[in-house]
């Protein structure tokens, strides 16, 4: 029988770079994902084929010995058999998986996460959740895959949000205990539009790594004045505390890491009470340290949230993801929408020689089965 599965991709509204700092981020699942059409085929043969990608992956789940393959793409599914192998009766679950995304790779929308826990969810034979502890496992495997097997350094945010979120409502997960809650996302006479700015994220990775070897070394100059009181990660530390660091590169990171924590927080406050001008307005100065603080976001980034934040409607944007490219958000009046993209978009292409794209999103549900 053909089942037919499907991941989302994710938004982060705030919280970035927080992930590997042990604190609060709080991601959507978007409509936009990656489709699987599956047939069991009760074999030890797997094959995955990717429209618009090149090649097959095809592995005997008796037999495969993990090389990592030259088209990067197969790496992630292959990453995760094998860490799921273990798990499973490798002589009859097989499957035959034709995907198809309309997520673009390499915007900042997790289509890598979305592609891991989808992989886990057929291999698994999942149709939904079991548990929510199954869930969880999930994503921390994942993870797991895409740092070790894969070669990236990221956090648990993106695999998490893929495999967790719920429609209507976001996510906040403490990254550092894995406990998370539902936080009602539906906002009445407003909409969330994701704009792509069709920049390659070029650098990110090493970039990102220098970021998070950045924060390690704050997080041990806070340390050396705690004496036998030490914190475990950077969010654990007090704003006052910035005073112990006087390498003024760090400090900047180290004071993007510890406000844009509390951000989040105040964003959940403003969530709950629908005050959408806080929250926007939240999101806004969330971008300003990444720029100033953080200095992720680069020039196509800059502009489109520039351009964004002074159309009229437009209560807050932000970039989104890891930065240096790819997508940012703003939260905009719905019946301004036309508006916004007509103040934006040219402004955007003129300036930057590159063709904004912009749909309107909001909250899904996370990896499940289509019925
Ligand atoms: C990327 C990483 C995440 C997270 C964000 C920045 O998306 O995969 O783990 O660190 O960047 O918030």
């Amino acid at each position: 029988m053909l089942q037919q599965y499907f991941a989302p991709g994710r938004v982060n509204l705030i919280g970035e770079h927080i992930d590997y700092n042990g604190g609060l981020v709080l991601p959507i699942a978007i409509a936009q994902g990656i489709g699987a059409k599956v047939l069991y085929t009760g074999s030890p043969e797997v094959r995955i084929r990717s429209a618009g990608m090149k090649g097959e992956l095809a592995v005997n789940l008796l037999e495969e010995t993990f090389e990592k393959r030259p088209e990067a793409w197969m790496n992630y599914p292959l990453g995760v058999i094998k860490y799921l192998l273990p798990y499973i009766q490798s002589h009859t679950d097989g499957f035959d998986a034709e995907l198809h995304t309309d997520l673009p790779v390499g915007s900042g929308l997790s289509s890598s996460a979305a592609l891991e826990v989808l992989t886990a969810y057929i291999l698994l034979n999942m149709g939904s959740r079991q548990s929510n502890t199954d869930g969880i496992q999930i994503a921390k495997l994942c993870k797991q895959v895409e740092n070790e097997f894969v070669g990236v350094n990221c956090g648990i945010m993106d695999q998490f949000a893929v495999s967790m979120c719920k429609a209507q409502h976001a996510l906040l997960l403490n990254c550092n205990s894995l406990n998370y809650q539902y936080v009602q996302f539906e906002p009445e006479g407003y909409s969330l539009l994701v704009m792509n700015t069709n920049k390659p994220r070029t650098l990110t990775d090493s970039k990102y790594n220098e970021r998070k070897s950045e924060c390690m070394h704050a997080l041990a100059l806070i340390n050396l004045k705690r004496g036998n009181q030490p914190i475990d990660n950077l969010c654990q530390a007090d704003f006052n505390w910035l005073g112990y660091i006087k390498e003024p590169m760090l400090l900047k990171r180290a004071k993007h890491v510890i406000t844009e924590n509390y951000r989040v927080q105040a964003a959940v406050n403003a969530l709950e009470a629908k005050d959408w001008y806080e929250f926007g307005e939240l999101l806004t100065q969330s971008h300003w340290s990444l720029r100033d603080n953080y200095e992720v976001t680069g020039f196509e980034l800059d502009t489109v949230v520039n351009l964004s934040v002074r159309a009229s409607g437009c209560l807050g944007a932000r970039m989104t993801g890891a930065g240096f490219g790819g997508c940012a958000i703003a939260l905009v009046e719905t019946t301004k929408i036309g508006h916004f993209i007509e103040q934006v978009k040219p402004n955007y292409d003129k300036a930057t020689g590159l063709s904004l794209d912009i749909l309107v999103t909001r909250a899904e549900n996370g990896v499940h089965i289509k019925i």
